[in-house]
């Protein structure tokens, strides 16, 4: 191999950054200073070689110390009993896994959650960015503050804001959309290697809390074990897998391959979260069964059903409630600590939820479903959710509660079966175009374009 060709991927660029972090609701300073180029005692714990070829095909087990390996998985179980040994827990979740929302799934079996993706380009930069999408509540911990991006400096600095608060800062590996390929972050790293290392040892060597990695699937289970062998050895300290690859999106969306999850769990000595296929509780279980994982992750189940981990019985009160009393707590919760996006109340946020949780109701009926797509406030959400309440006790037969929206794409169905489901994605398809007109969002960075998590499909993150 020839070293003075041969450049890591990576280029960590970490001189300057300041260690104070203080916190982004404090409005603590993390400072990226001048960049000096190339650092190489930038994580010792891979061989050099790791260091020095960009992509996976030059990487193999014997690169992968064992030593490191062992300390890793130590410190992953030791940070894991910390906070409780958690074993159901909320995805990140862009525009979705917001304050409000979480506290909501914590009364509900949660015990542990993660905030939406933040783009570490914005964060560590803009304080109104910080301020608009990160904010600290004494309920909600623990709590894992997601981040994507491809510079170890910026993904640092972003970090340095939110250490104090929260447990662990998670790096997104999963992310197939078409904005991450523009972005170079989420599933389009996973194939960079060296700078996958570089990022995750400057975190982990610079940060007072664990580093962990949420990643999808490669095209080859073995090249995936690799891969979090060395996110691993590197100073992850909990591996979360996502079944799918990142090809496995939209309408190609496909079951989630809890038998690689299985295959990751065995091979790795960190604790391990399984996330993909989870619609019900009996799911939960039977997930952790069948991989062996420490904790199982949900995102679209959970979004439509908040009371997934504990059936709908409330942690808070030990009752069993309705889907539609939950609803209307968490718009209680939501008037406590409202979503918001740059200064406001977030609109596409609520409506999200709204649509999501009401989705048997609002798929066949379409006089609700007209004030959803125009329901701004909370109280027009509120009476919203209140007319779904009376309609469904009314007349329970007229829904039914099979035809979710989690299983919209693993169901088959016609427009004559669902209602016209096509009116719906058209009414959603309206909604988002006035958005954009209305308030174009930061492209650059993808965040919050998609109202209902449909545009590019749900769970293409
Ligand atoms: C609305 C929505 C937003 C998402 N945002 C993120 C995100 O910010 N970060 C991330 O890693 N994954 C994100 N995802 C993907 C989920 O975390 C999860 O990996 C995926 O949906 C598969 O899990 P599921 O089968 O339980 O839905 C998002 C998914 C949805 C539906």
């Amino acid at each position: 191999m020839d070293t003075r060709t041969c450049q890591a991927g990576g280029g960590t660029r970490l001189a300057g950054i300041g260690r104070g972090g203080g916190g982004a609701a404090s409005g603590g300073k993390a400072t990226i200073g001048p960049l000096r180029g190339q650092s190489p005692d930038v994580g010792t714990c891979l061989d050099p070689c790791i260091a020095l070829c960009g992509t996976m095909r030059e990487i193999d087990e014997s690169h992968i110390g064992a030593e490191a390996l062992e300390e890793s998985g130590r410190l992953g179980y030791e940070f894991y009993r910390s906070i409780g040994s958690p074993t159901r827990i909320v995805a990140p979740m862009v525009d979705q896994s917001e304050l409000a929302f979480r506290r909501l799934c914590r009364r509900y079996g949660s015990n542990l959650c993660y905030t939406p993706m933040y783009n570490s380009k914005c964060f560590a930069v803009s304080s109104a960015y910080r301020k608009s999408n990160f904010d600290p509540h004494p309920e909600d911990r623990p709590l894992i503050v997601q981040f994507c991006g491809h510079d170890p400096a910026l993904l640092l600095a972003s970090a340095k804001f939110v250490e104090k608060e929260c447990d662990a800062i998670d790096l997104n590996l999963g992310c197939p959309q078409g904005i991450a390929r523009k972005g170079r972050y989420g599933a389009f790293l996973l194939e960079e290697w060296a700078l996958l290392r570089d990022i995750v040892s400057t975190l982990a060597k610079n940060l007072s809390i664990p580093v962990t990695c949420k990643v999808r699937l490669l095209d080859s289970v073995e090249d995936t074990i690799t891969m979090c062998k060395m996110l691993v050895a590197a100073g992850a300290r909990i591996i979360t897998v996502h079944g799918r690859t990142k090809e496995q999106k939209s309408k190609a969306t496909a079951g989630c391959n809890w038998d690689a999850i299985r295959r990751i769990k065995e091979a790795l000595p960190v604790p391990v979260f399984s996330n993909g296929a989870i619609s019900s509780l009996e799911d939960v279980e039977r997930c952790l069964r069948e991989t062996g994982c420490d904790g199982v992750m949900s995102s679209e189940g959970v979004l439509e059903r908040p009371g997934l981990f504990s059936d709908n019985v409330s942690t808070v009160t030990g009752l069993k409630m309705s889907q539609d009393d939950i609803v209307l707590e968490y718009i209680d919760l939501a008037k406590q600590s409202p979503p918001h996006s740059r200064g406001r109340t977030s609109v596409p946020c609520l409506r999200g939820h709204m649509f999501k949780c009401l989705f048997t109701a609002v798929a066949v009926r379409t006089d609700l479903r007209a004030r959803l797509t125009k329901a701004r406030t909370l109280e027009e959400m509120e009476e919203l959710a209140l007319a779904v309440r009376e309609a469904r006790l009314a007349d329970p037969e007229s829904f039914d509660e099979e035809k979710t929206w989690y299983r919209r794409h693993t169901m088959p169905h016609t427009s004559d079966e669902w209602g016209t489901p096509q009116a719906l994605w058209a009414a959603q398809a309206e909604v988002v175009a006035e958005k954009r007109l209305r308030d174009p969002g930061p492209e650059e960075v993808g965040l919050g374009d998609s109202i209902f998590g449909e545009e590019e499909g749900a769970g293409d993150y």
